[in-house]
């Protein structure tokens, strides 16, 4: 393995570097538990979400420009308003309802939707957020706080999907990329599935594939009507499917807006894309080592959002709109928004214009971004695919 200072990556304090011992002592345990390797997903589960040890469960989880990465709610408010108004549109049409968030990071997202659906008059029922992390949750009701002030009193936390169905909004923004993933390599036809084994430290090894890793990709190969090739390595996420048929169950009536970033199968496994879609996180280092300081990195993989639409559509929602965040956050308003605040505003409107740019552009967030949209029972327009729609490319 190259070590982390050839490849430029900042060092860890000690306390960091203690810490993300006692994760690697963990998961070389669970190594030698499982007879000497742990598949690929079962690792990145134990590096992200190992009770008090995991990147999310362990508190070291940092979002923003000062940590390891930043997602759309923190680049803009923007991001959030305009959602907001997109959710209070469906609201309107459902004639109330409330809004479950699973996955709310720091909390910044639910605290700006709901002070503009406050300022609206459109607040819903009630704000309800799943989230796996302690300490993110700790974070979230600081933040909403600070940017909800009295609103917060809507919001309650979750441990697991509603016992009942909702009617109402489930949001999730950057969940599904949080995933854990299997991943493989061709060998010839034959599929080899990527493993995590311990030799004096861990180290990626090839072993033979799951029974469901290898029908998944037959399924992959017969869907883009061709095979992958000798050495291609990608990425399959087992728990996609479950995962989105629990939200899809949770959803009586109403919309789930999932925004991440992904690609249709196609381009997925696109042959240029033949080292996968695999990306860690360490202090705005983007790097594909899943190895490298276990715990105080993000891990991720990009969605495939075939995948992701035929989960939805199983648990019996519909597919009612699949677009670049771009092209969505255009047609929910974010320009009559901006229009609105340099009204009263002019200063504000500069500096939001600024930041507009890294939500919207192909070569920041604007199209790597992606927003599947799933209904049930639930017939209104949604602005945000007004102008352009690219189901047709799922
Ligand atoms: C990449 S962060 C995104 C945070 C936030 N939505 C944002 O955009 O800033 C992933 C979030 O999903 C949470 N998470 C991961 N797996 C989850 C699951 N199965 N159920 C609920 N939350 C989950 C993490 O703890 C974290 O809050």
């Amino acid at each position: 393995m190259t070590n982390q200072t050839e490849r430029g990556l900042p060092e860890p304090d000690e306390q960091a570097r203690a810490h993300s011992e006692r994760v690697e002592a963990h998961i070389r345990r669970a190594i030698a538990d499982a007879g000497g390797a742990l598949p690929f997903d079962d690792y990145m589960a134990a590096a992200l979400y190992a009770p008090g040890l995991g990147y999310y469960s362990a508190g070291q989880a940092r979002f923003g420009r000062g940590g390891d990465y930043i997602t759309a709610p923190l680049v803009s408010e923007l991001f959030a308003r305009t959602l907001a108004r997109e959710i209070a549109r469906i609201l309107d049409e459902l004639g109330g309802g409330e809004i479950l968030e699973i996955g709310a990071g720091t909390g910044h997202m639910a605290g700006d939707i709901l002070a503009e659906l406050a300022r609206l008059g459109r607040l819903p029922e009630r704000y309800r957020i799943l989230e796996v992390s302690a300490s993110l949750r700790a974070e979230q009701a600081e933040t909403l706080a600070e940017r909800a002030g009295g609103l917060s009193e809507h919001v309650a936390w979750l441990d697991g999907l509603p016992d009942e169905p909702i009617n109402g909004v489930i949001l999730a923004n950057e969940v599904m990329d949080a995933l854990p993933v299997k991943r493989f390599r061709m060998d010839g036809q034959q599929v080899r599935e990527i493993v995590v084994s311990d030799n004096d430290g861990l180290r990626l090894d090839l072993a033979a594939p799951d029974d469901g890793l290898a029908e998944a990709v037959a399924t992959i190969e017969a869907a883009i009507g061709r095979s992958l090739g000798s050495g291609y390595t990608s990425e399959w996420s087992p728990s996609l499917t479950p995962w989105l048929g629990s939200v899809g169950d949770s959803l009586a009536r109403g919309v789930a807006l999932l925004v991440d970033y992904g690609l249709p199968r196609p381009e997925y496994y696109h042959p240029q894309r033949s080292a996968g879609t695999l990306v860690c996180h360490y202090r705005h280092h983007a790097h594909d080592d899943a190895l490298v300081w276990p715990g105080l990195q993000d891990i991720s993989a990009f969605v495939d959002f075939s995948l992701a639409a035929q989960a939805v559509t199983q648990a019996g929602l519909d597919i009612a709109g699949y677009n670049t965040q771009a092209h969505f956050l255009m047609g929910a308003g974010l320009p009559q928004l901006l229009e609105e605040i340099a009204a009263s505003d002019s200063n504000r409107a500069v500096e939001l214009t600024q930041e507009s740019k890294q939500l919207m552009l192909p070569s920041e967030m604007g199209e790597r971004f992606k927003v599947l949209a799933a209904t049930r029972h639930y017939d209104g327009e949604l602005a945000g695919f007004s102008q352009f729609d690219h189901r047709h490319r799922l």
